[in-house]
């Protein structure tokens, strides 16, 4: 395993991209950017010589544009994609459960089948994957397939560790001029993430302090299950188990129902990062949106007594972020499994919001869920006469479907709302936040070397361990 994870330098232009993203509407950037590809094109390489890309001509729904992707992971989250990618072309399935792939025949009927998706990425004429595997092995199919030029959709998390997280990042910022990538945080799609983006961004709240956000789950478990019969023939235990150490097949680990069997193994370390990575991704997604953030300065994180066996359940995370060009530096913070913020009012009961964000500012608190939000000015001077509401016009535009919003990113213009810029800073920091919880005490992180600076110990927990054989960056 390597210690010497890359240095990623924060993208100086993030917050321009987010702007200009949200300046044209996917349609319209998507012909302009195809128009742009196709005139340098001709531009490059001369009429004899031309190569034209495969975008893009009579635009990206045109029935002769379709994508040849594969789908990884193929039942339960991977069903939630059949519908997005039934208009193009899917050539290959990967699944290490062959009742699973048979089930996803029966929507592509074409597509070839594998059970271990290094052979998988490798498919002939492949363009694009979209990842619906266990946790623990998203950044590797994400590394292996970004190497292989392809443009991924990964669900989230994107990484188990923060060195998978970092090492994804800088893969994909190797490869942004070609590729498009998308983390499966579906729920930024939702119009509240605009409106809670422009009321901080306006000054609804005055000048933005501190950030909370939240999640009501609670599943415990009391550690890795015990060995129990033997796995059945259509399911390739050892290749789920993949990168991580080795544990014993159990049932239990496959006992969930469709879309929801990652609770049955994301709370082991080895497999996920329980509700940091899970929920976590969505919601602190309702933040990191509006707060044009990097990577943190330093971690601390405080819960339930630490497990070597399963993440723990309750538990608080905070971290100091630097300023940025409108906002001063401020603390974002993550608390799950019961543990809560501080309520700006008696009468707003935040237990009441399953998962969600409160925004304090110099004027006010704001207070967010997914799809909706309570504007809460205070006593000093907030009469909101310095606020000015957008209008009509001016309001950010809606992103659309956003799975769709990948797939025409794959087709010309590359520009996704969740790449692996802005989902990687941000799981990077929620898992920095698991390593401060596990050696018990505030550390301070150099961001650009991906380094602990006071923790000899916490550097040793910035990455994972993999069984011989399994390489990271393939
Ligand atoms: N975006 C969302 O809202 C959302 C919702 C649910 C799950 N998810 C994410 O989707 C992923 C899958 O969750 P799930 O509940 O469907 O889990 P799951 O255990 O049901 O796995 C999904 C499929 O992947 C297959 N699989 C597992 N490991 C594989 C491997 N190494 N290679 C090929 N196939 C493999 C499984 O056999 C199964 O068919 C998780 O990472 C989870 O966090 C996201």
């Amino acid at each position: 395993m390597k210690t010497d994870a890359p240095s990623v330098p924060q993208s100086p232009d993030r917050r321009k991209a987010i702007a200009r993203y949200h300046k044209t509407t996917p349609q319209n950037e998507n012909t302009t950017m195809q128009r742009r590809h196709f005139l340098k094109s001709i531009a490059l390489t001369g009429t004899a010589g031309l190569v034209l890309p495969r975008t893009r001509l009579f635009g990206a729904d045109a029935p002769s544009n379709k994508l040849n992707v594969a789908l990884l992971g193929t039942w339960g989250r991977g069903e939630a994609h059949f519908g997005a990618l039934a208009s193009e072309n899917v050539v290959a399935l990967c699944d290490v459960n062959e009742e699973h792939l048979a089930f996803a025949a029966k929507k592509f009927p074409d597509a070839k089948h594998y059970t271990d998706w290094r052979q998988c990425l490798d498919h002939q004429g492949l363009e694009a994957i979209v990842c619906c595997t266990t946790d623990h092995t998203h950044a590797f199919v994400a590394n292996w397939a970004m190497n292989r030029g392809l443009h991924v959709y990964c669900e989230k998390p994107l990484a188990n560790s923060v060195e998978e997280a970092r090492l994804v990042r800088a893969t994909y910022l190797k490869n942004k001029h070609k590729l498009a990538t998308q983390v499966g945080t579906q729920r930024h799609a939702i119009e509240n993430f605009n409106r809670v983006r422009e009321l901080i961004r306006d000054g609804a709240i005055g000048e933005l302090q501190e950030v909370s956000t939240w999640g009501d789950r609670q599943i415990p478990r009391p550690g890795y299950l015990p060995a129990q019969g033997e796995p059945p023939s259509y399911l390739h235990y050892d290749l789920w188990l993949g990168p991580s150490p080795f544990h014993p097949y159990n049932p239990g680990y496959f006992a969930g129902g469709p879309g929801m069997n990652c609770l049955s193994w994301n709370m082991y370390w080895d497999f996920g990062s329980g509700q940091v990575g899970d929920m976590g991704s969505h919601t602190m997604d309702l933040a990191w949106n509006a707060i044009d953030a990097g990577l943190p300065t330093s971690a601390e994180g405080k819960g339930d007594p630490f497990n070597p066996e399963v993440t723990p359940v309750r538990l608080q995370m905070h971290f100091d972020h630097p300023s940025n060009d409108w906002r001063p530096a401020i603390r974002v913070s993550w608390y799950q499994g019961g543990a809560l913020p501080e309520s700006p009012a008696r009468f707003i009961d935040l237990k009441k919001i399953d998962h969600g964000a409160l925004f304090e500012g110099t004027k006010g608190y704001l207070v967010a869920s997914f799809d909706s939000r309570i504007l809460f000015p205070n006593d000093r001077g907030a009469d909101l006469t310095y606020y000015k509401p957008r209008t009509k016009e001016t309001v950010l535009p809606p992103l659309g479907d956003f799975q769709k919003q990948w797939i025409h990113a794959c087709k010309g213009n590359l520009k996704t709302s969740c790449d692996f810029d802005y989902g990687g800073n941000m799981i990077e920091m929620m898992l920095l936040g698991l390593v401060a919880y596990r050696v018990g005490k505030k550390i301070s992180y150099d961001g650009a070397a991906g380094r602990v600076t006071d923790s000899p110990e916490a550097n040793e927990l910035l990455r994972c361990t993999y069984r011989p054989g399994w390489t990271l960056n393939g």
